[in-house]
């Protein structure tokens, strides 16, 4: 049970990057809590983050051959990017969308996810631990 977590733009500055909405863990950190929640749910876990539009489609397209799901944070890509969404449609594998905040309790253009709509779920507004719900919700659906 292999899951590829894919961290988006800008969210290498966790931990310095607006604090008071992010918090203060770095990617550093975050990367540990998912990988020991991985063993504790006995996935395997890959964690890598892009900043670029382009390296997430082809994170994407690499997933078909190295991965049985996707948790993905697409950062300010979810609220406009159809390439991504597309390639999360076209890869054809359970992909969970997680976002640190609660998008919905933000500003307007935040509101709307459009690659959201392509994934299975999303997990959001629980701080890193959006992720470990995610990764509960990949071990259930690669259980099944
Ligand atoms: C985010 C929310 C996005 O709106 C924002 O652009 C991010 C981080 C989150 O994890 O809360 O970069 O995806």
């Amino acid at each position: 049970m292999r899951v590829l977590v894919i961290h988006g733009p800008n969210l290498n500055l966790l931990g310095d990057r607006e604090p008071e909405i992010y918090g203060t863990q770095s990617l550093d950190d975050v990367n540990d809590l998912i990988e020991t929640s991985a063993d504790d749910l006995g996935l395997k876990v890959t964690c890598a983050q892009y900043n670029g539009e382009g390296q997430i489609v082809d994170a994407l397209h690499g997933a078909r051959s190295t991965a049985d799901a996707v948790v993905i944070n697409p950062g300010a890509y979810a609220h406009y990017s159809y390439a991504i969404a597309d390639a999360i449609k076209s890869i054809g594998i359970p992909t969970i969308e997680v976002h640190l905040s609660n998008i919905h309790a933000r500003d307007e253009f935040r509101r709307t996810s459009v690659t959201a709509a392509a994934c299975l779920g999303t997990v959001c507004g629980f701080g890193p631990q959006s992720y470990v719900l995610a990764l509960h919700a990949a071990a259930k659906i690669l259980r099944k």
